[in-house]
């Protein structure tokens, strides 16, 4: 079966039925990426963009090895040095670039729509590497990827959200996927990064990270988001950390061992310490790993229509 979409611009009202297709699909992927010649001739032909207007080191370099790896055709655009600085649209970009017969396109972009926006505005599949403060969709695939091969399901586990849940884009496309999914999902950070209304998408709240490691069975650990902060919502980096710091020391309060997650870029000794992160209970280097199959499906299932 096809997915629903032709696009994936967030997972909010994502059935079921497609994230399982895709988590399937990364499977199948995930296998190639072991093999000595990393590559499949699945996309042979098309011609995707990466079109990043924000900075990036892991979405954008997945995106790149998992095209490449499909054997499609790949460009990459950078605001920086592009005719953005004199003055060009949104819109007029995308459609010079589509001018030139291509045929799928990545985009991260710091205004919340901005890939809801070019789907409306060009024919080719739009896949949403991040826009702004709304959804990251392929980073909580990855993330329910990582979760399924250690756990062998989502259903029923209980994942933290911890951080900077105002500003996070990642955290958002978690709740709508692993809610999906089944999973309980609860969010825990100090009440000013963590915004009014969130209990209305069905998490619990929690203001202290002992309560939220007692209870978890997975941390998903995120950034200050401060170049997303316009003013201060915290006294201080080194006072968030002693009051929501994932250390070894709060870890061992809890009776079972929790596994630990983070999208990355990864602020060590502020949200999480260095040795929590390279520790065993830590999968961040999977999740990695991981994305890279998992873009190579989303890429596939939109590329081929399947
Ligand atoms: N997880 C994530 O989106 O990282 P980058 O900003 O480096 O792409």
């Amino acid at each position: 079966m096809p997915l629903q979409s032709r696009h994936l611009l967030g997972l909010e009202g994502v059935s079921r039925d497609d994230i399982q297709l895709v988590l399937d699909t990364a499977t199948n992927f995930r296998e190639v990426l072991e093999r000595p010649i990393k590559k499949v001739p699945t996309l042979q032909g098309k011609t995707i963009v990466n079109l990043f207007f924000e900075s990036s080191t892991r979405t954008r370099i997945s995106f790149e090895l998992a095209e490449r790896r499909l054997s499609a055709d790949v460009v990459n655009f950078s605001v920086a040095g592009s005719s953005v600085a004199k003055g060009e649209t949104l819109k007029d970009t995308a459609r010079n670039i589509e001018a030139m017969k291509i045929d799928m396109v990545v985009v991260r972009h710091s205004s919340p729509g901005a890939a809801l926006f070019l789907s409306r505005v060009m024919n080719a599949n739009i896949i949403n590497a991040g826009d702004g403060t709304h959804e990251h969709p392929t980073q909580a695939l990855l993330d329910m990827y990582t979760i399924r091969e250690k756990f062998g399901k989502l259903e029923g586990l209980n994942v933290c959200i911890v951080g900077d849940i105002s500003h996070s884009r990642v955290a958002l496309s978690n709740i709508y996927g692993m809610q999906t999914m089944g999973a309980n999902v609860s969010v825990c950070g100090p009440t000013t990064l963590i915004p009014k209304d969130i209990k209305k998408l069905g998490v619990k709240v929690y203001h202290n990270i002992d309560d939220a490691i007692r209870d978890a069975d997975i941390l998903n650990v995120l950034r200050i988001q401060l170049e997303r902060q316009d003013r201060s919502f915290l006294p201080s980096t080194r006072e968030y950390h002693n009051y929501f710091g994932i250390t070894k020391e709060r870890l061992s309060k809890s009776k079972k061992p929790i596994t630990i997650m983070h999208p990355g870029p990864i602020n060590r000794d502020v949200e999480i310490s260095a040795d929590v992160a390279d520790g065993e209970q830590s999968v961040i280097l999977q999740q990695v790993l991981n994305g890279v199959a998992v873009r190579m499906a989303v890429l596939y299932l939109l590329g081929t229509g399947n």
